[in-house]
Order: C-alpha cells, then sequence, then structure tokens
C-alpha cells in the first residue's frame, strides 16, 4: 500500500472497555494502520472522567477531563467517540462537527435518536460520520447495507442484535433455567450490567433495529418509531412450549416492508424454527439476517459486543476516514 503520508490527529470521548482497546490496537498495530490508511494515525487527546485511573496504552499526558478541549482542538482532524449516553454525547459532536471534524462513533442509542441531526450537521460540513460499531460490534453489517447490497431492493432484515438477551434465552432454552436465575448468573459473569434495563427490556435492540431499517429502507427511522417488547416476562415454561414445537425463542429485531410499502421496525420475543440459521446463533453471539430481491437471503454473524471486537469495528472506520482524508475526498456515512 502507500507509504504514510501524512498525520492525522485523533481525538477520542471516554476510555472505557471499548475506548482503551482501541487505544491498544493504535499503539500494537500504528505501522500497519499507516501502510494501510496512507497516514500515520496519532491519538493526540483522550477525554475521561477520572484522570487518575491508571491506563497502560494512554500516556497521562495526553488526558484530559475537558472533553470540550478535545471537540474544539484546531489540530485533531478525527473524533472518536466511545462515551457512551445521550448528552453531552450529543452536543460535543455536533461542536466537533461544526468545527470540522471527521466522527466515528459506537453510540447506538444517540444515532437512533438524534441520527437525522447529526447526519445533516455532517453533510453541511462535508465530514465523515461513521458508525459501524454501533451495531453487531465486531460483525461487518452497516457498511455492506450501505454499499454492498445497495443496489438490491431489501424486504426483512431480522437481526439477532443483543448479547446479554441471546445469552439469556440460550441458558433457559439448553438448561431450562429461569429467566431470574441467568440474569443473575450472566451479571457474575459480567456479560448483563449491572442495570440491565436497556438489554431485557429491548431498548438496545430497539435502537439498533431503528440503524438497521434506515440503512436497508433509505429512510431515517427514529427509536420511538420501533415497537419494542423485552424478555423479562418470559417464563421457563415459554420456552419448554417452543422447544417442544421443535422452536427455540430469539430476541428478533425485525425491519421489514409492509403489503403497502410502509417500513414496521419491531423488537419482541419471536419464535423461530429451529431449522432457520437464526436458531444457531447461541449465547452472547449476534447474527443479522437479510433477505434481498436479488442476493437472496444473507447471513452476518459474529460478536456483537466487547472491548476488542467492538474496537475492531472502530479501527476498520477510522482507516476508512483516513483513507478518504488521505486521498482527499469525503463523503458522509448517512443513513440514506
Ligand atoms: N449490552 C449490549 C449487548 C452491548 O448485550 O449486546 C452491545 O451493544
Amino acid at each position: 500500500m502507500n507509504a504514510a503520508i501524512t498525520t492525522l490527529n485523533m481525538g477520542m470521548l471516554g476510555c472505557g472497555v471499548v475506548g482503551s482497546n482501541v487505544a491498544r490496537l493504535l499503539q500494537e498495530d500504528s505501522g500497519d494502520f499507516a501502510a494501510r490508511s496512507g497516514a500515520t494515525l496519532k491519538l493526540s487527546k483522550v477525554a475521561v472522567k477520572n484522570l487518575n485511573a491508571k491506563r497502560d496504552y494512554v500516556p497521562s499526558e495526553i488526558l484530559t477531563a475537558d472533553a470540550n478541549s478535545v471537540v474544539t482542538d484546531p489540530n485533531i482532524q478525527i473524533v472518536i467517540e466511545v462515551m457512551g449516553g445521550i448528552e453531552p454525547a450529543r452536543e460535543l459532536i455536533l461542536t466537533a462537527i461544526k468545527n470540522g471534524k471527521s466522527i466515528i462513533t459506537a453510540n447506538k442509542a444517540l444515532l437512533a435518536m438524534h441520527g437525522a441531526e447529526l447526519f445533516d450537521a455532517a453533510d453541511k460540513n462535508g465530514v465523515d460520520l461513521y458508525y459501524e460499531a454501533a451495531v453487531g460490534g465486531a460483525i461487518p453489517i452497516l457498511r455492506p447495507m450501505r454499499e454492498s447490497i445497495v443496489g438490491d431492493h431489501v424486504h426483512r432484515v431480522m437481526g439477532i442484535v443483543n448479547g446479554t438477551t441471546n445469552y439469556i434465552l440460550t441458558k433457559m432454552d439448553e438448561e431450562g433455567s429461569a429467566f431470574a436465575d441467568v440474569l443473575k448468573e450472566a451479571q457474575a459473569l459480567g456479560f448483563a450490567e449491572a442495570d440491565p434495563t436497556a438489554d431485557i427490556e429491548g431498548h438496545d435492540a430497539a435502537a439498533k433495529a431503528a440503524i438497521l431499517a434506515g440503512l436497508a429502507f433509505h429512510t431515517r427511522v427514529s427509536s420511538s418509531d420501533v415497537y419494542c417488547e423485552g424478555i423479562s416476562k418470559l417464563t421457563a415454561r415459554d420456552v419448554a412450549v417452543a422447544r417442544d414445537m421443535n422452536h427455540v425463542i430469539k430476541l428478533l429485531a425485525i425491519a421489514e416492508l409492509t403489503a403497502d410499502n410502509r417500513v414496521s421496525v419491531r423488537v419482541h420475543p419471536t419464535l423461530v424454527s429451529r431449522q432457520h440459521p437464526l436458531a444457531s446463533v447461541r449465547n452472547a453471539f449476534n447474527a443479522v439476517f437479510v433477505e434481498a430481491e436479488s442476493a437472496g437471503e444473507l447471513m452476518f454473524y459474529g460478536r456483537g459486543a466487547g472491548g476488542a471486537p467492538t474496537a475492531s469495528a472502530v479501527l476498520g472506520d477510522l482507516i476508512a476516514v483516513a483513507r478518504n482524508k488521505a486521498r482527499g475526498v469525503g463523503c458522509c456515512a448517512d443513513q440514506k
């Protein structure tokens, strides 16, 4: 590939499980990234809440508690947002965009709620806004939807897009356990959050469904458009009855065109035949099954969460943005 032709300075908002893996991979593989992107990628400022926490791959002199100083720094060209939540992430990203910085974010809740505002701002300012890590962690699903099958007509997308609930449902199916017992076990193992509401009530999957639906049907869908029902009311008996019928219960995010050509987007526990490819997606794995007119059926499978898998998707976006910059091209990765 090209030799490095320039240096791109990057700022990062947040340095938790995903951010620290991004920093680690940037340090370990910097030579490869320069060769692949045509630019030397330099992490030059990282905004964190706690300046005193020990971080192996982030020198203390690039840490700051002032996130605004990252998004307004004239030397920074790319901002990676891995802090999560709606505010201040939304305000910080908008400020970064207005200051001409390209954005990489893993923030599905923010994109599903305020995507239109963010994409419009990126378009207006001629910067990139990439978000592969927001859905399905390491699974390349958004770029294939946006690029590889954009010439086709998608009829339906069905995804297992939440690892926590898929882990719980797998244990309920394979071990006959009760929902509450498996949830406790998942929390002890670190799969489920201390407050698992967004996972078990389907809100996390609904945000991802909104993003997938927007890309599949070339429109804008927000999380408030998505019908959402989680798995907290499922009983061991429901799962046993499904098993007797040779089915498995999965929490599916479904986006499809209705007979009158409208887009229906919903998340709810769904009976899936054991013969269907999605039935074999076990534990915390994710998968997205796409039905398109010419391509037929496609399935994308992999690790939907975790520091290193999610960082892999962030780095893919980073190299894509860096290539655009090194070649002097820019494109807002709008949902449409
Ligand atoms: N809590 C999410 C999950 C993390 O369980 O899949 C990834 O978005």
